[in-house]
Parts: C-alpha cells; sequence; structure tokens
C-alpha cells in the first residue's frame, strides 16, 4: 500500500484557515499542474459550492478516504485497493477524447491541467450499499473538459472507460465484471457544475485506490457513477453502457441517483452509515443536492428511471 506519513497531511481545519488566508490574499484560479507539490496553492475557489458543508457533516479522515474503496480492478473487498494497487503506475497519462466531436484526440493529463485550474470542492459521496463518506476533492468541473472537446449537438450522453492493464490491475484478470468497466452522464448531467473529474483529496494527488490519476465524481449519483482511473471519455448520441446497470440492471438503473424512496431489491436506500459514525443516519434526496440537480429530473418518472 502506498503509504503518506501523517505529518504530510494537513489536518482539515489548518487546511480550511489555509484557504481562508489564500483568499484574504485574494490569489484567485490558480493553475495547478499535476506534478506540482503539495502545496498551498492547490486551493481556491470561487464557486457557491464551495466549502458546502451540511449541519452535522464532518470531513472523513484521509486514512478512511484511503482504505475504505470500491475498486474491483483491485479485488473485491473495501481494503483490497489499497493494499493491491501498488503496482498500478498512473504517471504519465493520457486521456483519448473519441466520438461526435469536431476533432477526436489524446492528450497528455499534465498538459490538459496546464489549461485548467484546480478548484477545491467537498462532496459527499454516497455509495450504493448504504454508507457514505465527507470528502475534500481537487478537481475541475468536466464542463471544462466537454468544452476543450467540442462535442457536436448530435452528442447527448458521455461514456467514460477506464484503463484496461491486466497487468497492473490483477482484479481484470478475473471475471469479477466484464472489464473495461464503463459509465455514463447524460449530457445536462455531464455540464452540471457540480460534477467534476478529481486529480487530488486534501491536497495530495489522487492515489491509485481512489482513481488515480483521473476519476469522476458525480455527489448526487450512486458512488459507482463516480468511475476512477479513466482513459477514454466517449461522446455519443444514445444512452451508452455502464458497467453496473449491464450486470443486473434490476438492481442498477443508468441514472442512480441517490433516492430514498427508491429501494435497491436487496436492502432500504431510506438511511446510510456515514464512516467513522456509529448510527445510520438518514439518507436524503439526491444524496443532500436536491436543490441543485432536482431540475434536470423535472418530468422524469424516478421510479422507472432510478
Ligand atoms: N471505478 C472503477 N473503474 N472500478 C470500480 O470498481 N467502483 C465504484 C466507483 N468507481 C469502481 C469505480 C464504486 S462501487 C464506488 S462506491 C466508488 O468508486 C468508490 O470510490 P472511493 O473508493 O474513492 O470511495
Amino acid at each position: 500500500m502506498k503509504k503518506i506519513l501523517s505529518s504530510e497531511i494537513t489536518p482539515y481545519s489548518a487546511y480550511i484557515n489555509r484557504r481562508k488566508f489564500i483568499k484574504l490574499a485574494g490569489i484567485l484560479s490558480i493553475a495547478m499542474p499535476i506534478t506540482s507539490p503539495v502545496s498551498a496553492l492547490h486551493t481556491q475557489s470561487t464557486t457557491k459550492y464551495d466549502n458546502q458543508l451540511e449541519e452535522g457533516d464532518k470531513i472523513n479522515t484521509y486514512d478512511e478516504i484511503t482504505t475504505y474503496n470500491n475498486f474491483y480492478e483491485f479485488g473485491m473487498g473495501k481494503s483490497d485497493p489499497a493494499n493491491n494497487s501498488d503496482l498500478f503506475n498512473p504517471k504519465p497519462w493520457k486521456i483519448k477524447i473519441e466520438g461526435l466531436v469536431e476533432k477526436p484526440f489524446e492528450i497528455n493529463l499534465e498538459d490538459l491541467l496546464k489549461n485548467i485550474s484546480i478548484e477545491d470542492r467537498v462532496y459527499r459521496l454516497r455509495c450504493v450499499e448504504a454508507w457514505s463518506m465527507v470528502i475534500p476533492w481537487q478537481g475541475f468541473p468536466l464542463s471544462k473538459l466537454i468544452e476543450i472537446a467540442s462535442p457536436l449537438s448530435s452528442a447527448k450522453f458521455i461514456q467514460f472507460v477506464t484503463v484496461f492493464r491486466p497487468e497492473e490491475m490483477l482484479g481484470q484478470k478475473q471475471r469479477l465484471l466484464p472489464w473495461p468497466y464503463v459509465e455514463g452522464l447524460r449530457m445536462d448531467e455531464a455540464m452540471h457544475p457540480l460534477t467534476i473529474l478529481s486529480t487530488g483529496l486534501y491536497g495530495h494527488d489522487l492515489l491509485n485506490q481512489n482513481g488515480a490519476p483521473l476519476r469522476l465524481v458525480v455527489p448526487w449519483k450512486y458512488g459507482f457513477k463516480s468511475i476512477k482511473s479513466i482513459e477514454a471519455i466517449r461522446f455519443v448520441e444514445k444512452q451508452p453502457s455502464a458497467t453496473w446497470s449491464m450486470v443486473a440492471p434490476n438492481e442498477y438503473g443508468f441514472y442512480s441517483n441517490v433516492n430514498n424512496a427508491v429501494h435497491h431489491p436487496r436492502w432500504s436506500q431510506g438511511t446510510e452509515r456515514r464512516i467513522g459514525e456509529f448510527f445510520r443516519r438518514p439518507t436524503l434526496m439526491f444524496n443532500g443536492y436536491e436543490e441543485e440537480v432536482s431540475y434536470l429530473y423535472k418530468n422524469m418518472d424516478l421510479q422507472k428511471f432510478y
């Protein structure tokens, strides 16, 4: 398992104070290449979602966020991703932009990040077996990459594809899931400012177990939408396939919105266990982001489009 010394981790309180200091200093939108060392510059956001902590929300510790994971490419157990991902080498990294775009291209992640400033955002990630964490992500809105990609007007959905490297991701040598892992979003969901591509958390580049070097975060959806180690982004006309809804369509729908009224056939979605807490808490509609996102599903029957 990759170790970061605890002395290297910024306690969240110091981290927030540093952010305030930076804000006072009036430094805005500082571009941060992924190779830069951990630094106070790896923070800055002026969006209204910045530092969005609900009443009673506490940021999970770095240790919790990096040792309790789902990443089947490294095994099915929650500690497998931290224990089995050392062989995976996410640097350098290329992203392919494919499908319905003016011109398909490949770009080095480092080059992409030179053109995009990194922001800090605190989001809850709600995983489908009814556990959740609150994570201080660093990343950028997916919409920024979509702008660079210049999709054609016929592109209505986006599919994301995880890298396929069975020599480095030993789970891919077994048939735990059909590989590579794929996920999708409707274009308006993808363009929503809450939807980000993350490159780091707590001021550190993502560790392998969290989806290095680039993973999706869609905070109002169940965790499995947040696909890790993305290698290709494909613009398509029709709703693309997504791994879990391919494997078990009656359990996992394409939309996968956190919805306390639509239960998974094998468990309730009404409550969740926040990692680090003892008592379960009620699950909020759209994971607490109802005000921001419910308009996306205005005229849809969410019992049917789950
Ligand atoms: N992405 C890939 N490629 N493979 C996976 O198995 N698991 C998903 C998602 N992204 C998964 C994935 C699931 S089920 C969850 S809950 C989240 O990652 C967990 O993210 P975290 O481990 O960073 O909390």
